[in-house]
């Protein structure tokens, strides 16, 4: 008898049946800039279709998408002033401070995640405190604190910091609970690596570092036990889901951290892969819609239960018109 795999794909009804995957827009998480003024939205050239929105038109954006049936937000704040101690990252008239309040008064029922992380806020866009050419982890923890205790009386459902200090899951989480804030979940960006994915996002927010690299806190994309020491560190410090950064070429990553928590996974699918896929997209050498499908379902086989897309209306739309299950 010849064993035949291929009964389970002779046509569309058996082959969804079958599904191994399925991804639900409650999964996905869309991340959004919003930058200072009124009235602006601003074209990202290297994230064609994404945009820097002041507070007023983030509101008719916010709707739109929940509308869509995307209530995830990841917000990141794009302030217009910079310094050496990232003042404007905890101000309580923060631009992320004042989306919050905006956002979360007219529209209760969106769920609004934090970034937290200096690199926006300082002059010279590093990740925390810096002497003498060296990132001091012990002295940006409290402005951590800070910064994430802001966003939470402003009204962020989540925060997710995403600096890559040690211990700084541990430092947010005493601080959000001394607070009383024992509600507020953390999503740790637990395994962030140092990747050239990221260079959109940099020209978006700002944020491209002005001296050096991030490679004395973000990981080297060589290591994969590392990875998981991570991922184990900061569920012990208190994380409620752990991330894995970039996606797309770290899905190896994903499964090996799936294996070794118990709490939920998020892979972010960053910039990079974004304008990966939307340049070749507009040269007419792959199908938009059918890449963006395939990255996605290929991240939750690999092992995410969350994933964070600048293409989550794009997905909500594919799941709705039955193109992913
Ligand atoms: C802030 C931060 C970055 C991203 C998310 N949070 C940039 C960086 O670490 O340089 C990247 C997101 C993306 O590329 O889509 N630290």
């Amino acid at each position: 008898m010849i064993i035949r795999p291929r009964r389970l794909r002779n046509n569309q009804a058996i082959r969804e049946m079958t599904r191994e995957t399925r991804i639900a827009r409650q999964a996905l998480v869309y991340p959004m800039f919003v930058c200072e003024g009124f009235n602006k939205k601003e074209a990202i050239p290297s994230m064609d279709g994404q945009f820097r929105f002041s507070i007023d038109r983030l509101l008719f954006e916010a709707e739109a998408l929940l509308k869509l049936g995307i209530q995830n937000i990841m917000l990141f704040g794009i302030p217009d002033d910079k310094d050496i101690y990232a003042v404007k990252a905890y101000a309580e008239d923060g631009i992320i401070q004042r989306a919050l309040r905006e956002i979360k008064s007219r529209f209760p029922e969106s769920y609004l995640i934090t970034d937290v992380c200096l690199c926006e806020y300082t002059s010279h866009g590093h990740c925390g405190v810096v002497e003498n050419g060296c990132i001091i982890n012990d002295k940006t923890l409290p402005l951590l604190e800070k910064t994430a205790l802001s966003h939470v009386t402003a009204g962020a459902d989540m925060v997710a910091p995403s600096d890559m200090m040690d211990g700084r899951v541990g430092a947010i989480r005493a601080c959000l609970d001394h607070a009383d804030y024992t509600q507020t979940p953390i999503m740790s960006y637990a395994v962030k690596y140092a990747s050239a994915f990221y260079g959109p996002f940099r020209e978006a927010a700002g944020s491209a570092p002005s001296f050096g690299d991030r490679k004395s806190y973000q990981m080297d994309s060589h290591n994969r036990r590392e990875a998981v020491r991570e991922a184990l560190l900061d569920v012990e410090e208190g994380a409620d889901i752990v991330m894995v950064k970039p996606a797309m070429s770290y899905l190896d990553i994903v499964r090996e951290v799936r294996n070794e928590v118990q709490v939920p996974v998020a892979a972010y699918s960053v910039s990079g892969e974004y304008a990966m896929i939307k340049a070749a997209a507009a040269k007419g050498w792959l199908n938009e819609a059918q890449m963006v499908c395939e990255a996605a379902v290929c991240a939750f086989r690999a092992g995410a239960d969350i994933y964070l897309t600048y293409f989550a209306k794009e997905l909500g739309k594919y799941i709705d018109e039955g193109r992913i299950g």
